[in-house]
């Protein structure tokens, strides 16, 4: 098997402490009114910027460089740390679904056969976001399910959708339910019984994370599986668009919703002999309904009746827990990552976010995997995040108690690494609430500042990188890179990560700034970016952070950023 053992650097030390920072959802972007960090005050991060020109420079976090289909694909935190953490590209979960459909493999596989055992008598269910955000799934992927599923038996299949507007603009949930709806219309026409049973909006049902608040899966549940809901409908593009209209809902929190038939009896309940599929082929937001899905043993919610059904999952979503345990393609099989390695080479490790971005700093950074590789090296801390709230309320979020932990972990002599994941950018930049989100944007920098301190007192080593866009532009742009109109003249705010890639999105702000004044065992002062590396991404952090935990990275990672000069 292979050796855990690095090699040593042949010129820079061991034992440094290193405060590694991802800034969530902070990209670079030309200055404008809409970019969020040029409007906020952050000094500190200014200064890192003014700091000697081959100190920082900027990484790519978007498309094929994080494992993404296409070029058009904008980064996320999933694929954004899983290379950040791997130190290699991956094909990720949207490439690995797309090709098994496209293969037709998917159907052949051991998920998709246990679940077709249900096909004869029972019903499928599908759940999921409906989207084209290609984030945590894609209604194109869903279509070619659909149809597929009925190809190969099935009968009677039920939707559980789930809008977004936080991945794609708000509003367009009602034409992705059109274009869902018609693809069911003609599933109906050749004697499918295809319809959408329920509905809800993403974070307000069933799309939570990280445990944060179970109500929201509950939702999810009393109306995928009780049929049980606030508000009932005939279908899912009238759902929508009445809920936004009289709810006042945007598509993130529409409320729970079911579809009734001509006697207002629910469509769609998950009963015994069903099947049901998550298509979500990302992890993080489908973890929960699936422990609720598959655990018999289970005591988040009551769940009330708890169906016997096959269940799979798009993917398998978490690799230690080997959860679901039947899924439709095989996730991205992400092996030996930094984390791992630290841990056999007597680096001592931190990590700590609040609770909506802990799996980020943690699961996500070490392959989709939950718990510790060595709990006598690691040692993982979660801040609580305020929990029922939209994060524009608080827009300092966690950030300074975050920090805060971070230094004290680097003060204790006790830690190597001390990683961090600051959300403000992200969570703030998601509600589309520019005002809040400069707040945000200066609550990270002052997070920033806190480590940064504690780094200059020991000697150490600071990293500060980010994992994708989203704070740095907070409008649709045309191609001309000014804001896009809509039909009546106003802009559209981005409340997603961004998206374009010629302006922005593609480039992550990865800042580098070591301690150059350090004598002795310090820093060796020759380090520097290369110069040949000028697309480098996310997943070249990784071995760069081992060389200057003192050892060389293991031979198949993408190759480090700095180098050593003699002086
Ligand atoms: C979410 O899940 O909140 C968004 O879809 C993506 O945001 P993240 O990739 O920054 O977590
Ligand atoms: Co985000």
């Amino acid at each position: 098997g292979a050796s855990w053992k690095l090699a040593d650097h042949p010129k820079l030390p061991k034992g440094k402490v290193i405060g590694l920072i991802v800034l969530d959802g902070w990209g670079e972007a030309d200055a404008d009114q809409y970019n969020c960090i040029h409007v906020a005050e952050t000094p500190t991060m200014d200064s890192l910027k003014k700091g000697a020109p081959e100190k920082w420079r900027l990484v790519k976090a978007h498309g094929s460089a994080v494992g993404l289909p296409t070029e058009d694909d904008m980064g996320n935190s999933e694929v954004g740390h899983n290379a950040l953490g791997a130190g290699r590209i991956f094909a990720q979960g949207a490439k690995l679904v797309d090709s098994a459909l496209e293969t037709g493999k998917i159907y052949q596989g051991s998920g998709f056969k246990y679940i077709k055992e249900s096909f004869e008598t029972g019903t499928l269910h599908l759940i999921g976001l409906l989207s084209d955000g290609g984030v945590h799934s894609r209604l194109d992927q869903v279509v070619l399910l659909l149809n597929g599923a009925a190809k190969h038996g099935a009968k009677r299949i039920r939707l559980h959708v789930l809008t977004d507007g936080r991945d794609v603009l708000d509003g367009s949930s009602v034409g992705f339910a059109e274009t869902l709806e018609n693809e069911l219309a003609k599933l109906r026409e050749i004697g499918v019984d295809a319809q959408v049973a329920s509905g809800g909006g993403r974070m307000y049902v069933t799309m939570d994370r990280y445990e944060n608040d179970w109500e929201v899966v509950k939702r999810g549940w009393d109306a995928q599986v009780l049929g049980e809901a606030p508000h009932k409908f005939r279908n899912s593009v009238e759902a929508i668009k009445k809920l936004r209209t009289e709810a006042k809902a945007t598509d993130q929190y529409l409320p729970p919703f079911v579809i009734v038939d001509d006697s207002g009896k629910p469509v769609g309940p998950i009963v015994d002999g069903d099947a049901v599929v998550t298509f979500n082929f990302r992890a993080d937001r489908m973890v929960m309904l699936a422990k609720a899905l598959e655990y018999a043993d289970f005591d988040k919610f009551d769940r009330v009746r708890v169906p016997k059904i096959r269940y799979a999952g798009m993917l398998q979503y978490d690799g230690e827990l080997k959860l679901p345990s039947h899924y439709l393609v095989d996730p991205p099989e992400i092996d030996r990552t930094s984390g791992e390695y630290l841990t056999y080479n007597g680096v001592h490790t931190f990590a700590c976010s609040e609770t909506v971005k802990f799996g980020h700093v943690t699961f996500f950074w070490n392959g989709n995997r939950s718990g510790y590789f060595n709990d006598k090296m690691e040692e993982y801390v979660e801040v609580p995040s305020d929990s029922g709230i939209t994060f524009n309320v608080q827009p300092k979020m966690k950030a300074v108690e975050i920090a805060e932990k971070a230094r004290d972990a680097i003060l204790s002599g006790k830690f190597q690494q001390v990683r961090v994941n600051l959300p403000n950018g992200d969570m703030v930049g998601h509600t589309g609430d520019i005002e809040a989100t400069v707040v945000a944007c200066k609550a990270a920098d002052e997070a920033v500042k806190i480590m940064l301190d504690a780094i200059e007192q020991v000697g150490g080593i600071y990293v500060v990188t980010a994992d994708h866009g989203n704070a740095e532009d907070m409008v649709k742009r045309n191609k001309t890179g000014q804001p896009a109109l809509d039909k009546s003249g106003n802009i559209q705010i981005l409340t997603s990560h961004t998206l374009q890639p010629v302006l922005i999105d593609g480039f992550c702000f990865c800042l580098s700034r070591f301690q150059l004044q350090l004598e002795g065992p310090g820093l060796a002062p020759g380090v520097r970016f290369r110069k040949d590396l000028p697309s480098g991404g996310l997943a070249n952090v990784a071995a760069t952070v081992i060389n200057l935990h003192g050892f060389e990275a293991p031979a198949d990672y993408e190759p480090s950023l700095i180098e050593v000069v003699d002086n």
